[in-house]
C-alpha cells in the first residue's frame, strides 16, 4: 500500500485473514495491510499496528499515488478509510484526490460534518454551504414548526392525520424534557397560522391564564384512553450528551486515537433534531419580542451554530433590531424627509438596557415555557437569561451582537475547512470540561470560546499550516463579503470553495499530542495569540493569558483568565503531552485494565506536586476505571485479543 519495503512482512501480516483475502495489498511492496473502519470485518479487526519507529519517507510520498491502483475495490469495502502503517506511527491520510475516488455521495466520508474525512481531505459532496446560507434555510425552517407538548401516551399517526388537516407536514420528532414534546414542521407557513386559528385558550377553574397565541401548544386527548398500555409510546430523540461511563466505553472500543477523537465529536456534537430545536426556540422568542419590535429577529449565535456545540450547550441569541434600524430603500421625493419620532437616550448602551429590559419583563410575564428569567443589565454585555423549560435551553439573549455573529461565522468556516479542526477541538474541550478548566459559572477560568481560539492558532502554526490565517481569508473576500461593524473590519471570504485545502496530511494523535506539548511550554508571559496573523505577538498588556479578539482587535478574549488558571491549564497540557509520549515509547498497547489514548487523559488528574510518572500510575490504576473497562469487556462490547506477550493486538483497546 502506502509504504515502502522495510524487512521481511511481519509474522500477523502474513498470517492475517486479510493478507490471504488480497482485500488490502500494497502495490508497491506487497507487504503492507489496511484497515478498513466502519464496516468492521472480524479478521480486519486484527490489523491494528503500533508504532515502529520514524515514519518512512515513501510513507507519506507515496501513499495516494499508491492507492489509486486498487481504488475501486477499496471503495466496494466501505466507506471509511484509515490506515496505520505497521513500520512507523503514522496512520497514513488519503490525500484529497484519493479520497474523491472512494467515497460516494451520501456516504460519510461526503458528509458535511467531515467526521470521518481523511485529514486535508476536501469534501467529496457538494462544498459546505456558506454560513449565512445555513442560518437562513434554518431560519426559515423554524417559521414553519410548531412545539406542542404531548400527553404521555398517544397514538403517533393520527396525531399527524390531525395536523394534516392543517397542511402537510415535512418532517417531525419527538424528545423528552420536563415531558413528551414533539416538533412539528409544515411544509408551508400558512399551515401554522392555521393551526393557530383551531387552537383555543385554556379555560382552568383554579387559576387566571394570560391569553397568548404563540407557536408553543399542549395536545390534550377529548377522550382519556381506557387501556393505555395498547397505546405504544413515542420514539424519543435524545437530547443529552453521553454519560462518562457511555464515553469510555465508546473511546476503549475505538482502534485508535484517531478513532477516539471522532467519536468523542459524533457523540457530543449537536444533532440535527437538537439544531432544529435550538432554532425553533430562537424563533418563539422572536414572537414575543416582534411584539415590540415587528421587523426585529432572534438569531442563534456561539456554539449552537459555529459547529463546535456540544449536546447540552447553552443557546446564545441576539436581538437584531437591523431591518428596523436600516434607512428605507425608496428615495422620497421632493424636498421633503420623514423620519420616526423616537425617543432618545444617552447611549446605545442605555438603548440596550432599555429593550433587554422591557423584553425581559415580557418573557417572564407571557413567555410560554420561559421560566427563571435574570435581567443582568449592568454586565460588560447586557444581557438577559433565563430557562427555556420545553426544550431544556439555557438561553442568553443580547441584543446588537453582530459581531459575536461574525466570530460564530468564521469558527463555522474554520470548522468546515478540514475535518480535523472540530475533531481537535471537541476532544481540548472535554479535556479542559473534564479537569474543571473551564465552568458554565462566569469567573477566572478559560472559555471554550478561547480554547477553540487556541486550537485554531496552533493548526494555523503546522508544516504546513493545516488552516489559513484570517488575514489570508480576508484576502480571499470578495466585495460581497466586505463587512464593518462599528467601525471593526470583518471582512473574509464566506465561500469556502475560495479556499485551497491544506496539503498537512497529520493525524489527529500527533495533533493532540502536539497541541498539548505546544501550549505545555508556550511564552505566555510574553506572547499575545493572534489567528488574523497566525503568528504569536508581543503582549500588548500585562494579563496571565492574552487572545487578541479577531475582529476588535484592541480587546482580550481571555482577558477574565488568572495566572492560577493558566498555569493549570499548562501543568494539565504537560502532563497529558507526556501521557501521550509514554504511550508511544512503550511500542506497546497498555494492559488490559488500562485506559488508553484520550480515554487516559480524561480520567482524574492527581493534585499538582505529585510527580508526573506517579499521576500516571495512579490515573491507569483508577478503580473505577479497571471496573468499567472489566465491564466493558464483560459485555462483550469490546472484544480485544492480545497475544501471548500480552501486549494488544486487536482492533479493540480497552
Ligand atoms: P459554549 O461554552 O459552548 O457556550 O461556547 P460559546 O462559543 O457559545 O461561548 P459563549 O456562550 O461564552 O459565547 C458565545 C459567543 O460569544 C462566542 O461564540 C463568541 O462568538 C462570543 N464571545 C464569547 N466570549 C467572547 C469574548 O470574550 N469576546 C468576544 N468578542 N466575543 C466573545
Ligand atoms: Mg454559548
Amino acid at each position: 500500500m502506502l509504504f515502502g519495503p522495510r524487512g521481511p512482512p511481519s509474522v500477523r501480516c502474513a498470517r492475517d485473514a486479510v493478507w490471504s483475502s488480497g482485500a488490502a495489498v500494497c502495490p508497491l511492496c506487497a507487504r503492507c495491510c489496511l484497515i478498513l473502519g466502519g464496516r468492521r470485518r472480524p479478521d480486519v479487526s486484527a490489523m491494528l499496528f503500533r508504532p515502529r519507529g520514524p515514519p518512512s519517507a515513501h510513507c507519506a510520498r507515496a501513499g495516494a499515488a499508491g492507492l489509486a491502483a486498487f481504488a475501486p475495490s477499496m471503495a466496494a469495502l466501505g466507506p471509511r478509510l484509515l490506515a496505520r502503517c505497521p513500520l512507523c506511527p503514522h496512520a497514513v491520510p488519503l490525500r484529497p484526490p484519493i479520497r474523491r475516488l472512494l467515497s460516494c455521495p451520501g456516504s460519510a466520508s461526503a458528509d458535511v460534518s467531515g467526521v470521518d474525512q481523511a485529514p486535508g481531505a476536501a469534501n467529496t459532496g457538494p462544498p459546505p454551504r456558506s454560513f449565512s446560507e445555513v442560518q437562513r434555510e434554518r431560519w426559515e425552517q423554524a417559521q414553519r414548526t410548531v412545539l406542542i407538548r404531548c400527553p404521555g401516551r398517544f397514538r403517533e399517526k393520527p396525531l399527524l392525520r390531525f395536523l394534516a388537516q392543517h397542511g402537510p407536514v415535512s418532517r417531525h420528532f419527538f424528545y423528552q424534557s420536563v415531558g413528551l414534546y414533539a416538533v412539528v414542521e409544515f411544509c408551508q407557513k400558512e399551515s401554522v397560522a392555521s393551526l393557530q386559528n383551531a387552537a383555543r385558550t385554556p379555560d382552568l377553574s383554579t387559576e387566571s391564564v394570560i391569553p397568548f397565541r404563540s407557536r408553543f401548544f399542549t395536545l390534550r386527548l377529548k377522550n382519556s384512553p381506557s387501556q393505555t398500555s395498547e397505546w405504544p409510546g413515542v420514539q424519543c430523540q435524545d437530547q443529552s450528551p453521553p454519560s462518562s461511563r457511555k464515553l469510555m466505553q465508546l473511546l476503549c472500543s475505538a482502534e485508535s486515537v484517531d478513532q477516539q477523537l471522532h467519536a468523542l465529536l459524533r457523540a457530543f456534537q449537536l444533532t440535527e433534531e437538537n439544531c432544529r430545536l435550538r432554532h425553533l426556540t430562537c424563533s418563539l422568542i422572536g414572537d414575543v419580542a416582534a411584539a415590540f419590535f415587528p421587523d426585529s429577529v432572534i438569531r442563534p449565535f456561539g456554539s449552537s451554530t459555529n459547529g463546535f456545540g456540544k449536546l447540552g450547550c447553552d443557546l446564545d441569541m441576539f436581538l437584531d433590531l437591523d431591518e428596523i434600524r436600516k434607512p428605507s430603500a425608496s428615495k422620497t421625493p421632493g424636498n421633503y424627509l420623514l423620519e420616526y419620532q423616537v425617543k432618545n437616550v444617552p447611549s446605545d448602551r442605555v438603548v440596550t438596557q432599555k429593550i433587554l429590559s422591557v423584553i425581559g419583563e415580557c418573557l417572564d410575564h407571557f413567555g410560554p415555557g420561559c421560566v427563571g428569567v435574570q435581567k443582568i443589565l449592568n454586565a460588560r454585555c447586557p444581557l438577559v437569561r433565563f430557562s427555556h423549560q420545553a426544550s431544556g435551553f439555557q438561553c442568553d439573549l443580547t441584543t446588537d451582537n453582530r459581531v459575536a455573529l461574525k466570530s460564530s461565522e468564521l469558527l463555522y468556516l474554520y470548522g468546515a475547512l478540514d475535518s480535523r479542526v472540530r475533531a481537535l477541538a471537541f476532544s481540548v474541550r472535554h479535556w479542559a470540561h473534564t479537569h474543571s478548566l473551564t465552568s458554565s459559572i462566569p469567573g477566572a477560568w478559560i472559555t471554550n470560546f478561547s480554547l477553540t481560539m487556541l486550537v485554531i492558532f496552533f493548526l494555523q502554526r503546522r508544516s504546513p499550516p493545516i488552516l489559513p490565517t484570517l488575514d489570508e481569508l480576508k484576502a480571499l473576500a470578495d466585495a460581497e463579503d466586505d463587512c464593518v461593524i462599528k467601525g471593526h473590519n470583518c471582512t473574509f471570504v464566506s465561500d469556502l470553495s475560495r479556499i485551497s485545502p491544506t496539503e498537512n496530511t497529520e493525524t489527529l494523535e500527533l495533533l493532540l499530542k502536539e497541541f498539548f506539548e505546544y501550549f505545555g511550554n508556550f511564552a505566555f508571559h510574553k506572547n499575545s495569540i493572534n489567528i488574523r496573523q497566525g503568528k504569536e505577538q508581543n503582549k500588548p498588556e500585562s494579563c496571565p493569558l492574552h487572545i487578541q479578539n479577531p475582529f476588535e482587535t484592541s480587546l482580550n478574549i481571555s482577558k477574565n483568565v488568572s495566572q492560577v488558571q493558566l498555569q493549570k491549564f499548562v501543568d494539565l497540557a504537560r502532563e497529558s503531552a507526556w501521557l501521550l509520549n509514554q504511550e508511544d515509547k512503550s511500542h506497546l498497547f497498555p494492559p488490559r485494565n488500562q485506559a488508553w489514548g484520550l480515554a487516559a487523559l480524561l480520567l482524574p488528574s492527581l493534585p499538582s506536586g505529585v510527580s508526573l510518572s506517579k499521576r500516571k500510575k495512579n490515573r491507569l490504576a483508577n478503580g473505577t476505571v479497571k471496573s468499567l473497562l472489566d465491564s466493558i469487556r464483560g459485555n462483550g462490547s469490546a472484544e480485544r485479543a492480545t497475544d501471548d506477550s500480552g501486549t494488544r493486538t486487536a482492533g479493540t483497546q480497552a
